[in-house]
């Protein structure tokens, strides 16, 4: 048997995979996962910060069924990648045989991450928005223009509205879209962002109270991103619902961690789980009025996926990637 190790770059990634790719793959395995057809225990990190070093890191393994797909995915956010021109968020994945344990791929990871996670908040928004003729993405990075990257492949948008810290930001991001179908409107605030918007996206690396309860309208979808606290308490203990993609890892991370230490938020706070939805298990959206807040945490199995998506397409495509024997 062949023991080798496909050794794959980003260029490839990129040549193969697409956006469209990835919102499908998100959502099959989203449902998969409610369905109970994938594994995958939840991420554990390692925060170097304590030791003086501004860098975290994350591993997220998974396996999943329908693909026979194992593997796990590392990543992690380096606060001094900026300075030397390179993305905050690093990521790479590993395939290996799920019966054999062998190395099948190592791929940069960095734009499965970047698709994956911007087809979360569009699948979501499908989901559970009463509307989506306003968006407002209060942190204008790369997670941010994925999203909207994602969202504008399926949703119907008026408007897109920016805040963030940083005015070239926002510049450089609507630079991206080219002739867009909604209009920009760049905000001196983010609660002149966030009063009427029918979606708010909040994906900064920020960690404090970006959105107040009182700027969000009845109907509205509330969805963080970020792996910090970017609301204040109230947008999560006033919400009519409370949402998430993953229950296990939304008490460790990002906006609900604090309010989960304190014992405010459990496992049993989430009405809405997005792949039990999915698989057809719970309902989602109850109401027009309702205002739902929704915690995305991010999962490992959606990388992985990805992963196997795209070493399927590369051997449908006849390519072999670089080789390397580990037995060597
Ligand atoms: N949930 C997920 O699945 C997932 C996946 C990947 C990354 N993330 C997280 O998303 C966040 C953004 O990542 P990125 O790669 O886009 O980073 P980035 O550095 O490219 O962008 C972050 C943006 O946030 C802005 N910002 C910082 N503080 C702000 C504030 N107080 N108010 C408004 N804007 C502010 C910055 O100016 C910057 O434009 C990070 O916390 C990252 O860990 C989440």
């Amino acid at each position: 048997m062949d023991t080798r190790t496909m050794v794959i770059g980003e260029e490839t990634v990129r040549r193969y995979l697409t956006v469209e790719d990835a919102i499908d793959c998100v959502e099959k395995t989203w449902r998969w996962y409610g369905e109970g057809r994938v594994v995958m225990p939840n991420k554990i990190t390692t925060d170097m910060s304590g030791l003086g070093v501004p860098s975290w890191f994350n591993s997220m393994p998974a396996y999943i069924g329908p693909t026979d797909t194992a593997g796990i995915k590392v990543v992690g956010g380096y606060e001094g990648n900026k300075a030397l021109g390179l993305p905050f968020i690093k990521a790479t994945v590993l395939i290996t045989d799920s019966r054999t344990g062998l190395l099948r791929a190592v791929i940069n990871g960095d734009y499965i991450n970047d698709l994956r996670t911007g087809a979360q908040p569009a699948i979501m928004a499908r989901m559970l928005a009463a509307c989506t003729d306003v968006i407002t993405i209060i942190g204008t990075g790369l997670q941010g223009y994925m999203s909207l990257l994602c969202m504008s492949r399926v949703l119907d948008i008026k408007e897109v509205r920016l805040s963030d810290i940083s005015e070239e930001a926002m510049d450089r991001f609507i630079a991206r879209f080219d002739s867009p179908a909604f209009c920009f409107v760049k905000c001196a605030s983010n609660e002149e962002a966030c009063r009427g918007s029918d979606v708010i996206i909040t994906v900064t690396n920020a960690n404090a109270d970006l959105v107040e309860r009182e700027w969000i309208k009845p109907g509205a979808l509330l969805m963080t991103m970020g792996s910090y606290r970017e609301t204040s308490f109230d947008c999560v203990r006033r919400a009519d619902r409370i949402a998430t993609d993953q229950v296990g890892q939304s008490l460790h991370r990002g906006n609900l961690k604090e309010l989960a230490e304190m014992g405010e938020i459990t496992a049993e706070s989430f009405d809405i789980v997005v792949p039990d939805v999915l698989a057809g298990k719970s309902e989602g959206r109850r109401t027009p009025r309702e205002y739902i807040y929704a915690q995305i945490i991010g999962t490992g199995m959606l990388d992985v996926a990805l992963g196997g998506l795209l070493l399927q397409k590369l051997k449908d495509a006849g390519e072999t990637p670089a080789l390397f024997d580990m037995a060597k």
